[in-house]
C-alpha cells in the first residue's frame, strides 16, 4: 500500500474526469479496509460511478455498509446545505439576525462556494464523529473530489470564507475546515493523473497551485494507466539488441532468415517483432512523461498499471491487488 497515506485520516483525490479517479479511491478505501481499517468512502461527484465500483446501490446522502469496515455516502450539495446550516445555526433568531446581516450576505452572495463549503463541512463533520468509546468513528475517509471544476477552488473554499467572513459561527466553521485542509498532518491530497503531456502539466500546475492557496502541495501523485513494458529482464535485453541489429545491413534477423520479400518467413518475423515495439514505443512514451513528472515535482510519483479489463469493477480488483502489494515511488514499480 502507499506508506505514506496511512498516517493521515483523511485523503482527498483529484484528478480530471476520466483518469481513474473514483477507480484509485474506491481501490485505495477497499484495500485500508482489508486491513481492517475502519474506512468511509466519500463520493461528492454528480456523476457518480462508485456504485459500480463498490458494487452496492448508493443512494443520494445516505451512508451504505459495503463490506466489514467499510462504508460508503454519496454526498448530495442541496443536503449539505441544509445540514450545514442546522449545525451553524442554532435557533430561529439567529437565522433571521443573519439572513439580515451584512456579513451573512456577503456569505450567501459567494453562492457558487456554498456548495462546496457545505461538502466540505460535512467531511469536516464526519471526520469530527466518535463511537461509543469516543474514538474516531473512521480511521480513514477518502474523499472522492467532484471532477468537474478547479480542486483548487474547491479545496480553498473555507480559507476564502475564513478571510471573508471574520466573525460568528460561520467564521468558526470556515476556521475547522480550512484548519483541516491546510494542515498536511491531518489530510493528504492526492492527485491521479495520467502519463501523458497535458495531464502532467495539469498536476504539476495544480501541486503550484495548492502550495499558492493553501500553503501546502499534493502529497502524492499516482500516474494512472502506465503501459507494462512487453518484455522484461533477459528478453528486454535481447529485443533491444535485435532491434539494433534489424537497422543496418546484414542484420542478425537478416543473418538468420535472410531478406525475405512479402510474404516470406523472414518477413512474417519482421511483422512481429515491429508489433511488439509498438507496445515497447508506447511504453517509453509513458516513461518519457513520467520522468518529466517526477522532475518537476517534489512528491511522491507512483505509477499504476493499466489493466486490460472491459468492466469497472474488475479494473478496481485488479487495482486494489495492486495497490496491495508493497508500492514504491519508483518507476520499477510496474515490473514486479
Ligand atoms: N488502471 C486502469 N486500467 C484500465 N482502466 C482503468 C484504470 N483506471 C481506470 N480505468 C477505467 O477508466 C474509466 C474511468 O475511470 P473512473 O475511475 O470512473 O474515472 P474518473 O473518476 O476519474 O472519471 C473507467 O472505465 C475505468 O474502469
Ligand atoms: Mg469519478
Amino acid at each position: 500500500m502507499i506508506a505514506s497515506l496511512d498516517d493521515n485520516r483523511l485523503i482527498f483525490v483529484t484528478g480530471k474526469g476520466g483518469v481513474g479517479k473514483s477507480t484509485v479511491t474506491a481501490a485505495l478505501a477497499r484495500g485500508l479496509a482489508r486491513r481492517g481499517e475502519r474506512t468511509l468512502v466519500v463520493e461528492t461527484d454528480v456523476f457518480s460511478a462508485m456504485d459500480g465500483l463498490l458494487d452496492i446501490e448508493l443512494g443520494d446522502h445516505e451512508m451504505v455498509d459495503v463490506e466489514p469496515d467499510l462504508q460508503a455516502i454519496n454526498l448530495k450539495a442541496s443536503e449539505c446545505v441544509v445540514e450545514a446550516m442546522a449545525r451553524l445555526i442554532p435557533s430561529e433568531r439567529i437565522v433571521r439576525t443573519l439572513l439580515g446581516n451584512r456579513i451573512a450576505q456577503t456569505f450567501f452572495e459567494a453562492a457558487p462556494g456554498v456548495n462546496q463549503f457545505a461538502m466540505l463541512e460535512k467531511v469536516r463533520d464526519l471526520h469530527a464523529e466518535v463511537d461509543e468509546q469516543g474514538e474516531p468513528k473512521w480511521d480513514h475517509i477518502v474523499v472522492d473530489l467532484p471532477a468537474s471544476g478547479h480542486a483548487v477552488t474547491f479545496l480553498s473554499v473555507a480559507s476564502t470564507f475564513r478571510n471573508m467572513i471574520k466573525v460568528g459561527p460561520v467564521a468558526e466553521a470556515a476556521g475547522k475546515v480550512a484548519d483541516i485542509v491546510d494542515d498536511r498532518s491531518v489530510s493528504s491530497i492526492v492527485a491521479v493523473c495520467l502519463p501523458e503531456e497535458m495531464p502532467v502539466n495539469e498536476t504539476v500546475e495544480l501541486d503550484g497551485k495548492l502550495r499558492d492557496a493553501l500553503g501546502r502541495g499534493l502529497d502524492v501523485v499516482l500516474a494512472n494507466m502506465v503501459h507494462r513494458p512487453p518484455l522484461d529482464g533477459q528478453a528486454a535485453r535481447d529485443f533491444d539488441l535485435l532491434v539494433d541489429s534489424l537497422e543496418g545491413a546484414g542484420s542478425m534477423v537478416d543473418a538468420l532468415l535472410g531478406r525475405g520479400a512479402d510474404g516470406t518467413g523472414a518477413h512474417r518475423i519482421r511483422r512481429i517483432i515491429a508489433g511488439l515495439q509498438l507496445a515497447d514505443d508506447w511504453h517509453r512514451r509513458d516513461l518519457h512523461h513520467l520522468k518529466r513528472l517526477r522532475e518537476s515535482l517534489e512528491v511522491d510519483v507512483y505509477d499504476i498499471p493499466v489493466f486490460y479489463e472491459s468492466d469497472g469493477l474488475s479494473v478496481a480488483r485488479r487495482m486494489i491487488d495492486f495497490l496491495d502489494r508493497e508500492t514504491r515511488p519508483e518507476p520499477q514499480s510496474l515490473a514486479s
